[in-house]
């Protein structure tokens, strides 16, 4: 399933009930202003050919009529009608239950993503069952970001020291782009993210295989290659669970190698995206935090290897 699925990035191509809810109301908007513009045009066609053959006449009914009809009383039925129907659908956007709790947090420029019930941390991923309401809790570690998968749902702000909620429902499964959509400096283009609903037993034995993933290596000792991993400070901003890294300035690379991209959505991820990356990543994504590793080529290799098995 990892990164092998078309990738579905459109609000007019829904898979769930709330954005479902949207489109709908957006194509209502569509037709009926669609038919408003085709009507004044078709009166403006007619008020030249009008005037030009026959001088100036006055419509039926007389001038006043005229403009208090079309002018008035058939735009206030319209745009009221569209507003009490905007209304009622706005309401059926906010479920009544969750059925998981998922907290989110934006930082400049990448997501951390965070299973409070069965603590799990990832970054830039989100993993959902299908058919199951998920209560995202929003914040933000520094600017005001906004969390919107279009095909999902409508978009949420994630503020500094505020939560706001946000409910994501996919009813297929499948990957979805997710995007930054506020103006957050210089990478906010490439702050994008990746929805993967799975079916329910799926979900269920993505989240156990983490946490084995943790228990096992928490058990096996630390291998060698992690000590390269400390002796190059990447642990004093990053953390790998299971061993000493506890870092927390950049993403958890806890399960940095099931990731399917890298830079929040930059690139693909794959040993040699990863080993530029470690080698220089603000060649890959400018402005970002992180500072180069100065390592020989095969301490490179055996550091790029050693990030690639964390699942
Ligand atoms: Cu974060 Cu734009």
């Amino acid at each position: 399933m990892e990164g092998t699925d078309e990738i579905v990035s459109s609000a007019l191509s829904p898979a769930g009930p709330q954005a479902e809810t949207i489109a709908r109301l957006w194509w209502w908007m569509l037709g009926i202003s669609g038919a408003v513009f085709l009507v004044v045009f078709a009166l403006l066609v007619a008020a030249l050919y009008l005037r030009r053959t026959n001088g100036r006449q006055a419509p039926p009914g007389g001038e006043s009529v005229f403009i208090l009809v079309g002018g008035v009383l058939v735009p206030l039925v319209i745009l009221s009608g569209l507003l009490v129907y905007m209304i009622v659908s706005t309401a059926r956007l906010v479920p009544e239950d969750a059925d998981l709790t998922i907290q989110v947090r934006g930082y400049m420029w990448w997501w951390d993503v965070y299973y409070p019930d069965a603590d799990v941390r990832i970054a830039n991923e989100l993993y959902l069952p299908v058919s199951s309401d998920a209560r995202i809790e929003l914040s933000s570690a520094d600017v005001i970001h906004s969390f919107w998968v279009p095909s999902l749902a409508g978009k949420t702000d994630a503020i500094p020291g505020h939560t706001t909620i946000h409910w994501l429902r996919a009813e297929r499964a499948g990957t979805y782009r997710g995007i930054c959509a506020e103006f957050c400096g210089l990478q906010h283009a490439n702050m994008s993210f990746r929805v993967v609903a799975l079916p329910a037993e799926e979900f269920a034995a993505w989240l156990a295989e983490r946490k084995e993933a943790i228990r096992a290596r928490a058990a096996g000792g630390t291998e060698n290659a992690h000590e390269l991993f400390v002796r190059a400070n990447c642990d004093s901003c990053h953390t790998v669970r299971g061993t000493s890294a506890a870092g927390t300035v950049g993403p958890d690379l806890t399960h940095v190698g099931s990731r399917l991209t890298l830079g929040s959505g930059t690139v693909p991820n794959n040993l040699g995206n990863l080993a530029g990356w470690i080698a220089n990543p603000q060649a890959i994504k400018p402005g970002n935090l992180m500072p180069r590793a100065y390592l020989s080529p095969s301490e490179l290799q055996r550091l790029t290897n050693y990030l690639a098995t964390l699942r």
